[in-house]
This record gives C-alpha cells, structure tokens and sequence, in this order.
C-alpha cells in the first residue's frame, strides 16, 4: 500500500485549523498537528477522529509562532517524525480590532510574528528536505481583510496582505523544484477569531473614529450570522491540497470567491468605494471639523419622515410609545 501523504498544519487546537486536521485524517492524509497545547490538543483530535495512541498518522507538535525558539523545534520535531512533509498549512491566527490610528504597535509585532515571521521561518526550517523530496505545497491561508485592506482591521489586512506576498514570492522561487504555493482567501466561518472574545480590541468607541464603528459593528454582527461551520472550509483544503499548478489562489466560500471576482473586475478606486458601501462609511470629506454623518437607517427615517402625512406620523408615534410603555411592564 502506498505510504500516506503527510501535512502539517498550524494552528490546528482549533477552529478551521481541528476541523481540517480532523478532516484529512479522515481522507487518509498523516497529519501533523502543530498547536501551543499538543498535549490538550491530540487528545481532543483522538476523540474527533477515533485515532488510537498508536496511530502514527495522527501526531501532534508544540509550535509558537511567538518564539524562534519553538518554531526552530517544531521544524526539528517534524523532520524526525516523518522526514520530508508533502505539505504545510499555515493557518494559525490572530485578529485585531481598531483603526491604524488606534492601535498599539506591539499589536503590529504581535499579528506579524504571528502570520509572517513565524510561518517563514518555519517555512526555512521545513524546505530543505521538501525540496530534496522535489514535490510538495505551502498553503497559505488568507482572508478577504488580505485582498483589500479593510477598516479598522488594518494590522490583519496588513499582515495578511504581507503573507500572500511572501506566498507570491515563494511560488516563483520553489516551482523549479517542483513545489508549489496555494493561497486560500477564506471566506466568513464560525470560529473564535470572529467573535469579540477572540479579537483583540483596541477601538476607541469615544474617539474620532466612534461613528465609523458604530456602522462597523452593526454590519459585522450581521455578517456574522452568515458565518459557515468550519468544516465546510476544509472542503476547500482537501481541494488546494491537490492543487498542481506552481501558483494558486483560491476563494473558500461564497463571499471570498465573489471578492476575488470583484477585484478582478474593478479598478483598485472602484474597490474603495464597494468597501466603503458596503461597510457604510460615509463619503470623503463628510465628518470633517467632527461632524456626525447620518446612518443609511438614519437618512431612510428622515426621508419617511419628509413623505409621510403628519397625522399619520403622529398615529405611528403614539402606537410605538405605547408599546415600548407596554414592554416596560412586562
Ligand atoms: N474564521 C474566519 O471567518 C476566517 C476568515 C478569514 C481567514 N481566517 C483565517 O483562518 C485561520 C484560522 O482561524 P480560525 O478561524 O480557525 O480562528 P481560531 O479559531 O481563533 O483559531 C486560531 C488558531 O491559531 C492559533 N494560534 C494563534 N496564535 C498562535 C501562535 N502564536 N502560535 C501558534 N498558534 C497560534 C490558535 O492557537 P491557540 O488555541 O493556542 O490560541 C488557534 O489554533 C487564521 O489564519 C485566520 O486569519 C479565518
């Protein structure tokens, strides 16, 4: 029988990174699952997957990407554990909330240790046996804030953006070898990084910029509840994983496919003005000397307020203080 293709992932504690390490197990892969807590974290993975101690297409390897140290070990780990890895997936992550004017510069370091200099000297560490073996992938997952720098995001977007160029990069640099690069834009999943609880949140929601959040936020939740279960995006993996090409960047889920469309259609002003409407910023110049643009909602409630005969308005006014008093006393 022939030997099992071998994956590393980071990040794999977790969110999109467990889901696709349980995944792969499942379609045969031997996974190396690098995390800050292996010993927590095979354990869950064992229960997931049904995998025995024994399992040696299970394994699981400590990995900071905070510490030289530990991303020198991990590469060392993995090389004794199973030599050359076909492949590796960079997916650990972190997610930061604020705009560049808000947010702390150790926040900078910390989100680019975390996706650019962790995962390229892990890269380093990994590439002389996979390029002795003369096939293999780097997958690097990406995010739409990648694409196009979002508000209030621009650490990530920042740090993001700097990984597909490095991808970019190395794609050219190892395809001679017979390796190859994917990078995959995720789309919006159901983990912790979308949550106020795993987003580190330098905002300042009585600053200069509190209108701007306040819209920024409405719509976030919103598109929060599209978010899709995690194991939909290794649908995607398994995908990327087969990928042949020297280079590829793919979208997993809906709203990154048609972000990626979007940008390969409009020029890089048209995508400034999608970003804002979408994300209701309001127009340049509009909160100039501190003033306090109108929300779309706002506008509509003025419009109806323009239109609608004054009796009735007065009808529909009385009908909602009644029954705010009445939700009073309940
Ligand atoms: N979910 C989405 O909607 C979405 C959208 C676009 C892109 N992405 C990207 O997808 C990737 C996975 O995110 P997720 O959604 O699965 O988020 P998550 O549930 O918050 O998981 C993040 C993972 O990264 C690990 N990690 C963070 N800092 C680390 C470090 N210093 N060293 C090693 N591991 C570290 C975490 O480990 P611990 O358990 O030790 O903290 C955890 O396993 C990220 O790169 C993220 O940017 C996600």
């Amino acid at each position: 029988m022939a030997e099992p293709r071998t994956v590393v992932i980071t990040g794999a504690s977790r969110g999109l990174g467990f889901a696709s390490a349980v995944r792969l197990y499942r379609e045969g892969w031997r996974v190396v699952a690098a995390m800050r807590t292996p010993d927590k974290g095979i354990k869950l993975l064992r229960e997931a997957t049904g995998a025995g101690e024994d399992d040696d297409r299970l394994i699981a390897v400590g990995l900071d990407l905070l510490d030289p140290a530990s991303v020198a070990a991990a590469g060392k780990a993995i090389e004794e554990a199973v030599g050359a890895p076909y492949a590796v997936v960079h997916n650990a992550g972190i997610s930061a909330a604020g705009m560049v004017e808000e947010t702390d510069m150790a926040l900078w370091q910390k989100m680019f240790a975390t996706t650019v200099l962790g995962p390229v000297a892990l890269t380093q560490a990994l590439l002389p046996s996979m390029r002795a073996a003369g096939e293999g992938r780097i997958v690097l997952v990406s995010s739409e804030a990648g694409v196009r720098g979002q508000p209030a995001t621009a650490p990530y977007s920042a740090a993001k953006g700097a990984l597909e160029r490095w991808g970019e990069s190395l794609a050219c640099e190892i395809a001679p070898f017979g390796l190859g690069v994917t990078v995959l834009v995720a789309g919006t999943y159901d983990t912790e990084i979308i949550t106020d609880a795993g987003t580190t949140d330098d905002r300042d929601l009585a600053g200069p910029y509190a209108r701007l959040h306040q819209t920024m936020n409405t719509r976030g939740r919103f598109a929060m509840k599209m978010a899709r279960p995690p194991e939909r995006f290794a649908d995607g993996l398994v995908r990327a994983l087969d990928d042949a090409k020297p280079f590829r960047r793919r979208g997993v889920g809906p709203d990154a496919s048609m972000l990626l469309a979007f940008n390969r259609i409009l020029p890089a002003a048209g995508m400034h003005h999608l970003s804002r409407i979408v994300l209701g910023i309001p127009r340049q110049g509009s909160m100039r000397g501190g003033a306090w643009p109108l929300t779309t909602v706002q506008k509509a409630m003025v419009l109806v307020a323009r239109v609608v005969p004054q009796p009735v308005l007065r009808r529909l006014q009385s009908l909602a203080a009644k029954r705010s008093k009445g939700n009073e006393e309940l």
